[in-house]
């Protein structure tokens, strides 16, 4: 779709072409994952017979520039986190492509922090896992921790990530993926258990990404969150794409649908 009228300057990040998504389901269905139907299934030489297939993406393309910050909406279940997790390579497509210019970090993912390692031991890690030297983590460390906010009620960085609540891991997770400057940032409702403050710091660090020339991707039912961070915003429902263009018409048009 045309936007902003300087596409010839823009550089693309993100190619998403007619991309299809299958998941296939192995032993659904009632008894037919047991143990003992297994072993028969062997001793018989029969494949499975209950493979479901859930086909998760139709056909969805577009293309991502540098320097956007594009929101992706649309109802439980209708393709979000698996577009996602496509773009960052952590699942086959069944036809067509995907094609990125710089290495995509899923965020929550690529930071997967260790339950039983303290919070500074888990930042120390996750900068080092994202390619960081130690010298860089050692002039990061304080900043990170400072932005999580985690020690606020008192020295919660020095106690495993287990003691921790759901939206304090969150915080962490997103202020390590965040130190970094990422080339394609894709962000899957990380923003959400974070509390109003947290929200709004974050989006103000998504912004700064994109500045820093990175392409921001984030997914969210928080239809304002959207709207602060992207100004362009693709919906999808059942696995296609309903409408991508300028956040306020798509959102609108998004809110219309929902409102009855
Ligand atoms: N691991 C999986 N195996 C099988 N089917 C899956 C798997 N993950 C997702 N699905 C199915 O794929 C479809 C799309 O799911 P997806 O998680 O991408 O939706 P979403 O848009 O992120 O939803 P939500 O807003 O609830 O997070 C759904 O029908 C879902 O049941
Ligand atoms: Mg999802």
């Amino acid at each position: 779709m045309a936007r902003h009228g300087k596409s010839d300057s823009r550089v693309p990040t993100v190619i998403v072409d007619d991309v299809h998504i299958v998941y296939r389901v192995h032993g659904a269905g009632s008894g037919k994952g047991s143990a003992t139907s297994a072993l028969s299934r062997i001793i018989s030489k029969k494949r499975s017979p209950s493979i479901r297939e859930v086909h998760a993406v139709r056909g969805i393309s577009f293309t991502a520039y540098k320097g956007e910050a594009v929101g992706l909406i649309g109802s439980n279940g209708s393709g979000k986190s698996t577009m996602l997790a496509a773009i960052a390579g952590l699942l086959p497509t069944e036809r067509g492509g995907i094609y990125t210019n710089g290495q995509p970090s899923l965020l929550g993912v690529n930071a997967a922090l260790m339950n039983d390692l303290t919070g500074d031991r888990n930042v120390i890690l996750g900068c080092l896992a994202m390619g960081m030297s130690p010298e860089e983590v050692k002039s990061r460390y304080q900043e990170i921790v400072d932005f999580s906010g985690i020690n606020e009620k008192g020295d919660f960085i020095s106690l495993p990530m287990r003691t921790y609540s759901s939206g304090m891991a969150a915080r962490l997770r997103f202020s390590i993926a965040a130190a970094k400057t990422h080339e394609v940032l894709l962000i899957d409702e990380a923003l959400a258990t974070g509390d109003q403050k947290f929200q709004k710091r974050s989006e103000a660090r998504i912004r700064e990404l994109r500045g820093e020339a990175g392409t921001v991707f984030l997914v969210s039912h928080n239809n304002n969150a959207i709207r602060d961070t992207c100004e362009r915003t693709i919906w999808i429902e059942k696995g296609e794409l309903i409408m991508d263009g300028l956040t306020d018409e798509v959102v609108k048009e998004y809110e219309k649908a929902n409102r009855a």
